[in-house]
């Protein structure tokens, strides 16, 4: 059968007459529950725009949280993503492929990472992150014939690395835990922020130290350069690696390629995903050095997908449309102005973070309702807290759009406040009702 002679089921057209409201019926009947209902269908995007199901426009303010560091439907992206797939789109780990070596070079390039340093490929965050904790396994010698092995992992309060069950052991939310133990063992969650926490946590049974350079999802909480150098100084001492995960603040996010870079420090490792595929899935964990680069040896480590040629494809041209088109400067221009313009709005109490990756709280526990109260005014907001909102929008945000949602914050503020005030009288009539 000639490929020419299919098209398209109806199922997979993306142009629909169905509304929103069908599409979510669909959903809740068809997608596990995991993420309860989602916000809106959307249907098309374009920069740091999209569309929903119902024809309405919003200016994405999350950017698939942290993923789409070009916008959406990149052009140049998307014609090497189409061009890679017709010319080679899988090949397994069996095989490599120019993409994938081509790929590995340019993040050691970028990452600064010194001769030895090597990359393995994965297909998401929690999946570079499970690479990390094999690796951190394999640093179990402890520094004497006699000394006892290194079994302790140490990540802080507040972190989140994914998932998957290593991923989810040095993730501390324990709603995201507690129903999957025994998970993993030998990490201790110690105080974010803490230098003499962590020295006193360090020791000779640690193998690895997680960090992420700014905590995303507990809404954009930064450590200090002085944390990261404390911890780079007592995990050398110890013997321990300092691993750091970059999935969310890498590849541009902060206006650097990696938030890491302003410590000076050169960590043992670091996982990259989320904003280096420029939408499409890729992982990536960078090993520095030869020591640490040869723990994980022939057969050790595993994947189908990960490096696949598509996604190497899509990583290069995202890192060369990144590098020839002055994003990280745009970065920097605009997160400054997004910061400066959300401590002027009434109701803010502290704006955090380093370039787009801007967190802020309010002075009630509104921001859920705001969330809600943006995508009526056409703009796509996160709350990672009931108080706080997270921005990680398309890294070419412009100033103007930026701009657009500084007007509209005071009214999605008044609005946000109205709905949860009506939540609440509603809340206290019905718990009146049942008495
Ligand atoms: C710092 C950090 N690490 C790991 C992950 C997990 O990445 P993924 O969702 O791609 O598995 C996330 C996702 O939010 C993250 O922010």
């Amino acid at each position: 059968m000639s490929h020419t002679e299919l098209s398209h089921p109806a199922e997979t057209t993306l142009v629909s007459q169905s509304t929103g409201s069908d599409w979510l019926a669909r959903y809740s009947s068809s997608l596990m529950g995991v993420f309860g209902t989602p916000q809106r269908v959307l249907v098309r995007g374009a920069g740091a725009l999209v569309w929903d199901a119902d024809g309405k426009e919003y200016l994405d303010l999350l950017g698939g949280i942290a993923v789409n560091a070009l916008g959406h439907a990149h052009p140049f992206v998307t014609s090497v993503i189409a061009s890679q797939l017709a010319t080679l789109g899988h090949v397994s780990n069996f095989f490599t492929s120019p993409t994938q070596i081509a790929l590995a070079e340019k993040l050691l390039a970028i990452t600064k990472a010194p001769a030895g340093s090597k990359v393995f490929f994965a297909n998401s965050g929690t999946e570079a992150n499970e690479a990390a904790f094999k690796l951190a396994r394999r640093n179990s010698e402890g520094p004497g014939a006699k000394s006892a092995k290194r079994t302790k992992i140490i990540a802080l309060e507040g972190a989140f690395h994914g998932r998957t069950m290593g991923a989810l052991a040095l993730t501390a939310k324990e709603a995201y835990r507690a129903p999957f133990e025994p998970l993993p063992g030998g990490v201790v969650h110690i105080p974010f922020g803490d230098i003499e926490a962590l020295r006193a946590a360090i020791d000779e049974t640690t193998a690895a130290v997680f960090l992420e350079p700014i905590q995303g999802e507990a809404g954009v909480r930064p450590l200090s350069v002085e944390y990261l150098r404390a911890a780079r100084e007592a995990t050398t001492a110890a013997g321990a690696l300092l691993i750091l995960d970059e999935v969310q603040t890498g590849i541009g996010r902060t206006g650097k390629w990696l938030a890491s870079e302003d410590a000076g420090i050169v960590p043992d490792a670091v996982t990259l995903a989320k904003g280096l595929g420029g939408g499409f899935p890729v992982g990536a964990l960078v090993t520095f050095g030869e020591p640490t680069s040869s723990l994980l040896t022939a057969g050790q480590h595993g994947t189908t997908f990960g490096g696949n040629p598509v996604a190497t494809a899509a990583a290069l041209a995202t890192l060369h449309a990144i590098e020839s088109q002055g994003v990280l400067a745009n970065v920097l221009a605009v997160g400054a102005r997004l910061r400066a313009g959300l401590s002027d709005v009434g109701g803010v109490t502290e704006v955090r973070g380093e370039g787009l990756l801007v967190g802020f709280d309010v002075d009630a526990d509104i921001a859920p309702a705001m969330v809600t109260a943006a995508l009526d005014a056409g703009f796509i907001i996160n709350s990672p807290g009931p108080r706080t909102i997270r921005l990680a929008p398309p890294l070419i945000l412009t100033i103007e759009q930026a701009e657009s949602f500084l007007d509209a914050l005071p009214g999605i503020i008044k609005a946000a406040a109205a709905l949860t005030a009506a939540s609440q009288t509603a809340a206290s009539l019905t718990a009146k009702d049942a008495q």
